[in-house]
Order: C-alpha cells, then sequence, then structure tokens
C-alpha cells in the first residue's frame, strides 16, 4: 500500500495568494507512488479541490450535522459534495481549544463515515499522561459504535511532540504504532515535529503507514523532501 503523507496547514499560510504557490510547487513534484494529501484552511479548500486535479484534499474540521441552523460550521456531505475526500478528526489543538472531547470526536467520525469522506482520527498522550490509557480512551471512545474501520486512519501524535521540534524517536513511536494496532487494524500515520531529516525513520523503522505533517508542509522543499523520502 502507497504512504499516506497528509499536509496539515493549520491556520496557514496568511494569504490567499501564498496559499496558491504553496499548492502549485506541491503538485508539480507529486508522485504517483505516495498518496499525498493537502489540508488547506475551509475558505481555499474547495477552489483547490475544483481547480487542482491530481491532489486530495482534506479538511482540517467538520461538524457531525449535515445541514441547519449552526452558524460558522461545515458539513461532511458540504465538503464531500465539493470534492474533498479527507478530514482531519481530534486534532489535539481542537481538543485544547475548542473543548472537543471523544463524544464529539465520535460523533464527527460517524458522520464523516456517512458522508463518503475517509476520516484521520488524531490521538496522542501529553506529557506525565498513561499513554497506554489515554490511547485506549481515545481509541474506544472515539470509535465507539463503528462498526466498519476500514476506510479510517489513525494519527499519532503525541502532544508534546507537535510543533515543539522535539519529535517523539522511531522507537517509542513503533512501540505506539503497535499498541494501536493491537486495538484496530486501521492504518497509522506519525505526526509530531516531522521534518525531511527525520521523516524516513518513522517510514522504514517505526513502521508508520505515513506522516501528518504541520510546520514543514509550509514549506514546500521541505514538504516535497518528506514526499520524496515515502517513495
Ligand atoms: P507539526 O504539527 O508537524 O508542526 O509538529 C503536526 C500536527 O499538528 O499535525
Amino acid at each position: 500500500m502507497k504512504k499516506l503523507i497528509v499536509a496539515n496547514w493549520k491556520m496557514n499560510p496568511g494569504t490567499y495568494a501564498e496559499a496558491e504557490v504553496l499548492v502549485s510547487a506541491v503538485k508539480a513534484a507529486v508522485s504517483p507512488d505516495v498518496e499525498v494529501v493537502l489540508c488547506p484552511p475551509f475558505p481555499w479548500l474547495t477552489d483547490f479541490s475544483h481547480k487542482e486535479k491530481g491532489i486530495a484534499l482534506g479538511a482540517q474540521n467538520m461538524f457531525w450535522e449535515n445541514a441547519g441552523a449552526f452558524t460558522g460550521e461545515v458539513s461532511p456531505v458540504m465538503l464531500k459534495s465539493s470534492g474533498v475526500q479527507y478530514v482531519i478528526v481530534g486534532h489535539s489543538e481542537r481538543r485544547k481549544y475548542f473543548g472537543e472531547t471523544n463524544e464529539m470526536v465520535n460523533k464527527k467520525l460517524k458522520a464523516a463515515l456517512a458522508a463518503g469522506l475517509t476520516p484521520i482520527l488524531c490521538i496522542g498522550d501529553n506529557e506525565g499522561e498513561n499513554k497506554e490509557e489515554v490511547l485506549k480512551a481515545q481509541i474506544t471512545e472515539g470509535l465507539a459504535n463503528i462498526k466498519d474501520l476500514s476506510a479510517i486512519v489513525i494519527a499519532y501524535e503525541p502532544v508534546w511532540a507537535i510543533g515543539t521540534g522535539n519529535n517523539c524517536s522511531p522507537e517509542e513511536t513503533k512501540s505506539s504504532i503497535e499498541l494501536i494496532k493491537k486495538l484496530v487494524n486501521v492504518r497509522v500515520l506519525y505526526g509530531g515535529s516531522v521534518k525531511a531529516d527525520n521523516s524516513a525513520s518513522y517510514l522504514k523503522e517505526a513502521g508508520a503507514d505515513g506522516l501528518l505533517v504541520g510546520g514543514a508542509s509550509l514549506k514546500s522543499e521541505e514538504f516535497i523532501a518528506i514526499v520524496k523520502s515515502a517513495e
């Protein structure tokens, strides 16, 4: 199976013009041997999904209802009908700043699957927490009552490794991926300070099925080098 490399731009870059430059650079370098997914902010998502053939697009978040009086929210059906294929659910920043719980994550996952999107469920322990307990709770509560897991992707992202430059060692990542795969048979990505000089170690030594890349996905050369390491 091809490696899955997901670019989580978060609330970046600052302008549409910069986003266009970044998309064109990445598009010119994507390889048929790697599944590359770009997750730009909502305002640009549908524009790129309509214009930029050959790159898969993902949203960074969504609501669990398909329509209605929910000011400011975006539905899974809106995403799907706009050419979006993937959606990140339960990112640690959503959990931390926007109060997302495992129960909310569960509703979002069910809604994403019902709409035909591929959800990327983010899980990860924070410093000082019992990793095994946290991951088990995030998986069992997040995936509660979901019978068919075949379309689900999990991203293992230790919270302390995100945006810090302090990436998790490939050895520790390997044991976390094994733990997750014992609980659920799904594709597992690693995320947390992935750079071009450490990406191969996750794909080759730690057994990750792909990567969720934040900061490094905003620098086209760096991101293209990460994609190349997955070929
Ligand atoms: P980072 O972010 O690569 O900047 O650490 C990863 C993420 O938040 O998904």
